[in-house]
């Protein structure tokens, strides 16, 4: 197995253990402190190499505070810079003093102005895929799991989370701020460590779960994700125990650049889900799934993502049903499988390398793999599995393969092999039948996916049609009544041809521009600027510059950057809301607006 984004050499010295002892200082904004890394070394191993990206490295010791020789290799743009530290014989434990510098990418430093609270500031890492390295020296593979500890220590308002148990809830006054401590003590891939900092209220959900939230947020957080502790159970009854203690959601300031992160322990979510109606809680659903597949069994390197999201995707899908009922995950399923097949048109069609689930990224960042590709083909391939099987065998082999391989981290062969061994064999020809071969290693949406239908979208859709061929807005007697992803649909299979007359009629009739869900906004938004609609200009505007979602941003970005009517506004958005985003979206959007 070899992780083309790590410099690591665990075959001579793995990390197995890490012990943080940070301070969070706000007005330098800068994490400053020693890491303390337990290794396992091979007979004969002269050095630990450690991946890092514009870290300051200030010395290493050993166990017994030897000092240590190091050096800092060249910086790769995407990879950073490795750190080889001479090993003595014998040394199975090496302390490093080390700040980070404004620059991290895992971390962003909001300012009061840019929380719900205005009054403190916000600190929150984004691990996933890479970017632990700009904030903890360490072998950074979802390969090399570590277990971890921390004593982190923050300004006397603020409290810290981490993803782990937390030792001391409220914190400890110490001169010059509060502590809070934290251990992991199952290993955990490196990009699952994850810090917030910030003026945190907690409200409870169910025995094992809670929702942290700014105060002003969190009583809408707390009747949001009323459904958690359902969906815990529901999970468990398809996978077998959740083995990580609590699941509890922090909701982070509107920046966040994702909508969820499945840090263990504690999802990591955008507030953008907070519709007020429950009607974009399947983002939870997904993020819980991955206390399983990701969290518990984990791509082993980034090319086999596929296995983290493809089925965390069909999971989410699957605790839907049994909270939701099929009528309701129907709908789910065909809007994913239209982002699919939009997607594979995005990527430049179905014989693009990058449409193949096993892709590759080598010398690539892995970001580009974080397409809808490993998540809605991934699933698709699932459902195929299910279908073929049927849902009893199927349920009973997932159930299995969470058993055989729990905190450990697999590759794409690993999981075929196990798959043909545990699933298939009984069938013989299975694997040639269902063509998974090609599914998996070969571009495209194999013509077998099993395609789902929904008579409620089916419906929406021939209004959009009727409206599309004249009908007035005021006439699709049914929108009343429709749900979220009824008006996603809608929106979504409008054509790009409509009149000025036909949006007006739609935005008067229905307040798309004004709506205050995410989702939907997102959608109608989009509409509008294919269309140079500048009715709407103002609210683009406003979604843009008060949230920070990638899955937001880029389309509107480069659905602006098309034409001349929308590059100066795009242009002239971006440059005031650039140091509102966080540094993945960052790293996205110049290569957008440039
Ligand atoms: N693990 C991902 C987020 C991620 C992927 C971060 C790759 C960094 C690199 C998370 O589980 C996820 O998939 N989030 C989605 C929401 C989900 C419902 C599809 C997101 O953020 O949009
Ligand atoms: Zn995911």
């Amino acid at each position: 197995m070899i992780d083309t984004h790590s410099f690591a050499r665990p075959h001579e010295a793995r990390v197995t253990d890490l012990h943080l002892d940070l301070r969070v200082d706000f007005p330098r904004q800068r994490v400053i402190g020693r890491v303390s890394l337990t290794l396992d070394r091979a007979a004969g191993s002269t050095a630990l190499v450690l991946d890092t990206r514009d870290l300051l490295v200030q010395a290493a010791a050993d166990g017994d505070g030897r000092p240590l020789t190091f050096t800092l290799g060249a910086r790769d743009p995407i990879l950073g810079s490795a750190l080889e530290i001479a090993l003595p014989a014998g040394a199975t434990l090496v302390h490093i003093d080390y700040e980070t510098t404004p620059g991290a990418s895992a971390l962003q430093w909001l300012a009061p102005r840019q929380t719900a609270g205005q009054r403190h500031p916000f600190l929150y890492s984004q691990g996933q895929a890479i970017l632990t390295r700009t904030w903890i020296p360490t072998q950074d593979s979802p390969g090399i799991r570590q277990t971890y500890s921390a004593r982190i220590t923050v300004p006397r308002d603020l409290t810290a989370v981490m993803s782990a148990e937390s030792l001391t809830p409220t914190g400890i006054d110490i001169e010059g701020g509060r502590t809070f401590e934290f251990r992991m003590r199952e290993a955990i891939p490196p990009y699952l460590i994850a810090l917030a900092v910030g003026e945190l209220g907690f409200a409870p959900l169910g025995p094992r779960s809670g929702v942290y939230a700014e105060p002003a947020t969190l009583e809408a957080a707390r009747s949001e994700f009323a459904d958690v502790e359902q969906m815990i159970d529901a999970a468990e009854r398809l996978l077998g125990p959740y083995q990580w203690g609590r699941y509890d959601v922090l909701v982070l300031p509107p920046s966040f650049p994702f909508g969820g992160m499945e840090n263990p322990r504690v999802t990591f979510a955008t507030p953008t889900i907070l519709a007020g109606d429950r009607s974009l809680v399947s983002l939870i659903a997904h993020e819980l799934a991955h206390s399983w597949s990701g969290n518990l069994v984990t791509n082993a390197t980034w090319r086999d993502f596929w296995l983290n999201e493809g089925v965390t995707t069909y999971v989410e899908s699957r605790i839907m049903e049994a909270l939701h009922g099929p009528v309701h995950a129907d709908m789910l399923q065909v809007l994913s499988r239209r982002e699919l097949l939009d997607e594979i048109d995005r990527l430049g069609g179905p014989s693009s390398p990058d449409t193949i689930l096993h892709v590759d990224l080598a010398g690539r960042d892995p970001d580009e793999g974080a397409t809808r590709i490993p998540y809605d083909k991934g699933a698709a391939l699932m459902t195929l599995l299910e279908h073929h099987v049927g849902r009893a065998r199927f349920d009973a082999y997932l159930r299995g393969y969470f058993e055989r391989y729990a905190f450990q981290s697999i590759v794409t062969g690993t999981f075929v092999d196990d798959l043909r061994r545990h699933l298939l064999d009984e069938i013989p020809g299975a694997y040639e039948t269902l063509r998974l071969h090609a599914w998996i290693f070969e571009p495209g949406l194999p013509d077998n996916a099993i395609a789902t239908h929904s008579t409620l979208l089916e419906n929406v859709a021939a209004d959009a049609e009727a409206f599309t061929s004249g009908a007035a807005a005021s006439s699709l007697q049914a929108a009343a009544d429709w749900n979220t992803q009824e008006w996603l649909h809608f929106l979504n299979v409008l054509p790009a041809t409509l009149t000025p007359r036909q949006l007006d009629d739609l935005d008067a009739t229905f307040g798309l521009s004004a709506r205050r869900n995410s989702e939907v906004l997102f959608a109608w938004l989009r509409i509008a600027i294919r269309h140079h609609y500048p009715a709407a200009m103002p609210a683009v505007e406003r979604f843009l510059t008060t949230q920070g979602r990638r899955k937001f941003l880029r389309p509107l970005y480069e659905d602006l950057m098309a034409s001349a009517w929308g590059s100066a506004t795009a242009r002239r958005i971006y440059a005031s809301a650039r140091p509102t985003y966080h540094a993945v979206a960052v790293h996205t959007l110049d290569a957008i607006v440039a």
